[in-house]
């Protein structure tokens, strides 16, 4: 029988249809990487997730027999693409399924970031709150505001749709023009750098690369506007945090709404200090409908590959 590794957990929906097909080894989500390696050696089949690094290190440990890497998310810079190519290892992700959740998440912390909903909610659970105050928690309004979205691709795609109610002037930021997009957005491509000095709130989609790799940095932020908001759901890998805590500290930057984070799950203490900050536990796919179809995603790819076939969302 095939050996199907789950780095970490597979949710019932992905589980149950493979139950028999295949011995299953489940690392649970406490496990290290010593586990995981343990765990994939002699697997045809690995189910990993942003927090499993699958490396050469990882497939060494596997084994030859490795044939299908199906990461449970869309983003899959936790893999080496060129090594799993090299070894022809096939890897597979979830795209689509997790766009409306991951969207409506980057809504959620742009108003709830705008806000100060989480400053509110600690002053109030601490008995500090004396009652509405007209100077207190005097945050931004999305209508009339201008929104940059940096990188119009579905999920970006979605929110800025999802802002449509709003009234905003949207603007975008991306590799390559998306002329049907701007025409039903009603959204103006413009550079980053200006992107960056026209928002008033500032929301990332672009998926982690070199080129992203501390997208917004001290030099960014001080582009920025004093009053903007910054929201991340895209990864961690694009924000340095430090940068972010010390402009937030000198009121440089008006409030931020966080899903990810560069070495998660460690927090830098400088961020869970920093005032206006709304940090979320990646959780920007995290609905029933979402996660379930993730689920079923990742295991339709395991039996396409047991069976020899062509996987769906096949990256490599
Ligand atoms: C989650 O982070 C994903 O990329 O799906």
């Amino acid at each position: 029988m095939s050996v199907v590794a789950i780095a970490r957990v597979l949710l019932p929906a992905g589980l149950e249809p493979i139950r028999d097909l295949a011995k299953i080894r489940i690392g649970g989500v406490d496990a290290t990487p010593d586990r995981v390696r343990e765990i994939t050696a002699g697997a045809e089949a690995l189910v990993a997730d942003p927090t499993v690094g699958v490396d050469a290190e990882l497939l060494d440990a596997a084994g030859p027999g490795l044939r299908l890497v199906a990461n449970f998310a869309v983003g899959y810079d936790n893999v080496d693409l060129e090594e799993c190519r090299r070894r022809g290892i096939v890897v597979t992700n979830t795209p689509d399924v997790l766009t409306n959740a991951t969207a409506e998440l980057a809504l959620t912390l742009t108003l709830a970031a705008a806000r100060f909903l989480s400053e509110g909610e600690r002053d109030l659970r601490a008995g500090r709150w004396q009652g509405l105050e007209p100077g207190a928690y005097r945050g931004l309004e999305l209508s009339g505001a201008t929104v940059g979205v940096v990188g119009l691709g579905r999920i970006g795609g979605r929110y800025a749709e999802l802002l449509a109610g709003f009234g905003v002037e949207l603007l975008y930021a991306a590799r390559s023009p998306k002329p049907e997009a701007e025409a039903r957005l009603a959204a103006s491509r413009v550079e980053l750098e200006e992107l960056l000095r026209r928002s008033d709130v500032v929301s990332l989609h672009a998926p982690a690369s070199p080129e992203t790799h501390h997208l917004i940095d001290a030099e960014a932020l001080r582009l920025m506007e004093e009053q903007a908001v910054l929201v991340n759901t895209a990864r961690g890998s694009l924000v340095d945090l430090a940068a972010v805590a010390a402009a937030l500290r000198e009121g440089r930057l008006g409030a931020v709404g966080l899903d990810v984070y560069e070495d998660e799950p460690r927090i830098p203490a400088e961020i869970l200090e920093a005032p206006h900050a709304v940090l979320a536990p990646h959780i920007g796919s995290a609905t029933i409908k979402a996660r379930d179809a993730m689920a079923r995603m990742v295991t339709d790819s395991v039996i396409a590959v047991l069976d020899g076939c062509e996987p769906p969302n096949r990256v490599v």
